[in-house]
């Protein structure tokens, strides 16, 4: 842990803006038990929190870093033409700004959801979009959006591409190198981020984990050997379940990508309980114990920086949006986050807590 004590020191300035909620003071920050061991804590969040004080209130309290769902996507931003709509994006960064915590901005380059504008341009029209977003976001955000996830989920085995790369509008104009060009124009575009490789499924046991981890390690080695600057990879951290866990192989991976001399994040923790049977009681248990699973395991590796939830509370969890769309007509109540739908502590956030806090 000790590699992580220089993270605590520069949390320090954060910690007065952390404390300006209106959220319950009884309970402790998960922040502050994460800066113990060295780790900066984060939660992603979106629109919801110009609704629902209580809500911002608590993203304020547990968060030393905010990022954003999906504001910053490629189709919120730009969902009809080029243009683009900035508004919930800068009403975010401002939030944080605020409250003196730095932003994680989620994603400039991602091949997934393209909008049907973007899909039917040319190629030559697709690079040249392909540079102006990368330097239009960056540049309206240049020096206030301390890290950003530039390329997110490069592989999608499904895609059968050799190599597993996950087809898209990005991919199809520059094939594989459409990665190093979106690292390089970003470190251009704004010299003072960090710069994040992010990706899914890395923890599965199944057949797509096993794919994707040597799929991401080779691509982060390749990077490296060319000079391509980045400087974190990101691993989101959806963890589902019913798609089995192997921690033990996650660890070594993570192990493998740090001796790349790459800082790790965790990017987009929850906990789907879709699949998970029970009362609500025994699915929260089922829930915090995966939580706790989940980040003893990642605390292992020296190399880690920070986790980040996608979300913080049940009420906003995505997972209502997955069920939706799995079954329109089914009931669906998604218990996958640290705080239930009042903005109450679960045991997750408990089980966080004490682990966050243990190293
Ligand atoms: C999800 C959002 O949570 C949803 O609201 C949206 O409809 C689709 O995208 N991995 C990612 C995220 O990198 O961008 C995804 O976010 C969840 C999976």
């Amino acid at each position: 842990m000790a590699m992580r004590l220089g993270v605590a020191a520069a949390l320090a300035p954060t910690i007065a803006g952390a404390r300006a909620g209106a959220a319950d003071d009884t309970i402790p920050p998960l922040f502050d038990a994460a800066a113990k061991c060295g780790l900066r804590f984060g939660a992603a969040i979106d629109r919801e929190i110009f609704d629902d004080p209580q809500y911002a209130a608590l993203a304020a309290r547990h968060a030393a870093v905010i990022g954003n769902i999906n504001a910053l996507k490629f189709d919120w931003l730009r969902p009809n033409s080029f243009t683009a709509d900035y508004t919930t994006a800068d009403k975010l960064v401002a939030f944080a700004e605020q409250h003196g915590k730095p932003f994680l901005g989620h994603t400039l380059i991602w091949n997934d959801w393209p909008p049907p504008w973007l899909t039917a341009l040319g190629r030559k029209e697709k690079a040249a979009t392909f540079a102006a977003h990368i330097d239009e976001v960056m540049g309206r955000y240049r020096g206030r959006i301390a890290t950003w996830v530039v390329v997110n989920e490069p592989f999608s085995p499904w895609d059968r591409q050799p190599g597993h790369y996950r087809l898209g509008p990005w991919f199809s104009t520059f094939g594989p190198d459409y990665i190093a060009r979106a690292l390089r124009r970003a470190r251009a575009a704004d010299p003072s981020a960090r710069l994040i490789l992010n990706e899914a499924f890395c923890e599965r046991r199944d057949d797509i984990g096993a794919a994707v981890r040597p799929a991401l390690l080779r691509l982060v080695k390749t990077l490296r050997d060319a000079d391509v600057p980045f400087d974190a990879v990101g691993l989101q951290g959806h963890v589902q379940p019913q798609h089995g866990l192997d921690h033990d192989a996650y660890v070594r991976f993570m192990d493998q990508l740090a001796a790349e001399k790459v800082e790790l994040e965790i990017t987009e923790l929850d906990v789907d309980d879709s699949r998970i049977p029970g009362n609500a009681a025994q699915r929260d248990a089922a829930v915090a114990e995966h939580y706790r699973a989940f980040v003893a395991a990642v605390m292992r590796v020296p190399a880690l920086t920070a986790i980040t939830t996608w979300g913080l509370s049940d009420k906003y969890s995505w997972y209502h949006e997955v069920a939706q769309k799995e079954n329109p007509l089914a009931p669906h109540q998604p218990r996958t986050h640290p705080f239930d739908n009042a903005g109450q502590p679960k045991a997750a956030f408990h089980a966080l807590i004490e682990r966050l806090s243990s190293c």
